[in-house]
């Protein structure tokens, strides 16, 4: 495999912000400069970005690079944080499925997009939950835009997490331009937000938005405290529980368990590709009002096709699994695993942030960092994920390393090793 080039030429410096304000009649043309600057990164090694998984094994996996090269070892980047994706009756019950309905879904949840396999999983998540009632969405980033869009209106105020995900931020933009971002999960910036607000606010709604498991930090909020603040200042409260539904908590119930604070939101949504091995998103709330409203107003299930058969029988086996004393057993091994790789890491002297999950971010700053220790890390037979903007602030670069109970102690404490390498080299 070709060297890593770790100089300091403008591929490894630059970030892809500069390219997004493109000016010019052009519309085709004007992604030229974007395109010169994306072939030097991809040439020099440091694009980890569109590659292709090449192996059916996810845990020792083969990925071809963009440039052509291959990178091959112990997978670090994937989503699957109970390891379901190999769980033979995960397999069984999409096959039959696929049996019995074909893979295809007939339309949007508004028109022929439901079975009774569908209306099932819904029951059986609003039971998980405890909220009567459940919204599916053909993706998590569509459930997290459709919940916005589909309650917020013009006069009303959204009241996000500094650093939600991008779904939650298109969501507020599309529906209110009266948006606030409090300091990352710090309480009294989100106080003083909504009490401004209600000083001012007496006829329109507010909506408060956080995430139980920020996937870059791997931190959380305290979800008690801020179901009280909404409480207090009249404001609606949404958690997105993408990486912590069924990943975390005695019961799979996340943060939210953890914090005795399940009651406290009233809207929750999520996503199915992190733990539940597929893609697909809900939304869970309390009311039928609230339900069918999202259903007709909230675009991304409306206007998109309804998750297929396939998606739906995967997503009702792993919850299964997960509320089976399996999912708790799995559970503990994904927390050992990551108090193992966290310790390991913080021995060899590397900072991480956030507490034990299925997520552990190494930091890594500047951008010429993270590209080349991830480079490296890989030429070292470990692949992981260098996040950067937008994902993260400009100049805040992590290598963000995913785990699943999979990991065996052997690949933890040898991942830890090729990491501290592969940053001091990168230094
Ligand atoms: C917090 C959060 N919400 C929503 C999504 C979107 O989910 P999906 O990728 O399943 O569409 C993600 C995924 O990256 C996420 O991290």
């Amino acid at each position: 495999m070709r060297s890593v080039k770790c100089d300091e030429t403008h591929q490894l410096r630059d970030t892809i912000a500069a390219h997004f304000p493109v000016k010019g009649m052009d519309l085709l043309a004007r992604t030229e400069p974007f395109h010169r600057w994306f072939s030097a990164r991809r040439d020099s090694g440091t694009w980890m970005g569109n590659r292709t998984v090449e192996t059916r094994d996810r845990l020792r996996v083969r990925l071809a690079n963009l440039d052509g090269t291959v990178a091959e070892g112990l997978n670090f980047a994937a989503q699957d944080y109970l390891g379901l994706n190999d769980h033979p009756a995960v397999h069984q019950a999409v096959v039959d499925a696929l049996h019995e309905h074909g893979p295809h879904s007939a339309g949007s949840d508004m028109l022929l997009g439901n079975s009774r396999d569908s209306l099932a999983l819904r029951a059986e998540l609003g039971h998980f939950l405890q909220r009567e009632h459940v919204v599916l969405f053909p993706t998590g980033w569509g459930a997290a835009f459709g919940a916005i869009r589909g309650l917020v209106r013009r006069n009303d105020h959204l009241v996000l997490d500094r650093l939600s995900h991008n779904s939650l931020q298109n969501g507020a933009r599309s529906a209110t331009e009266n948006i606030s971002y409090f300091d990352h999960n710090d309480i009294d910036s989100a106080e003083q937000i909504l009490r401004a607000i209600r000083a001012k606010d007496k006829q329109n709604a507010i909506l408060l938005v956080t995430e139980s498991v920020f996937s870059m930090d791997a931190d959380s909020p305290n979800l008690r405290r801020l179901g009280e603040l909404c409480r207090e200042y009249s404001a609606a409260f949404l958690v997105d529980v993408a990486h912590d539904l069924g990943a975390l908590g005695p019961t799979g119930l996340g943060r939210l368990e953890e914090q005795d604070a399940l009651g406290m939101p009233d809207l929750i949504m999520g996503a199915f590709s992190k733990t539940f091995c597929t893609t697909g998103g809900f939304l869970a709330v309390r009311s039928e009002a609230v339900a069918q409203y999202v259903r007709c107003f909230g675009d991304a299930n409306t206007f998109s096709n309804a998750m297929t058969p396939l998606q739906i029988a995967a997503v009702r086996a792993t919850l299964k699994i997960i509320r089976q004393p399996e999912g708790a057993h799995l559970r503990a091994k994904l927390l050992q695993a990551s108090l193992r790789l966290r310790q390991s890491l913080t021995t060899r002297g590397l900072k991480i942030f956030g507490e034990p999950c299925a997520l552990v971010p190494v930091h890594t700053g500047p951008e010429r960092l993270g590209r080349t220790a991830a480079a490296l890390s890989a030429r070292r037979g470990v692949l992981v994920n260098s996040v950067e903007y937008p994902a993260v602030a400009i100049g805040a670069t992590r290598l963000r390393l995913q785990l699943s109970p999979a990991h065996a102690d052997e690949d933890l404490d040898h991942c830890a090793q090729v990491i501290a390498d592969s940053i001091s080299e990168a230094k």
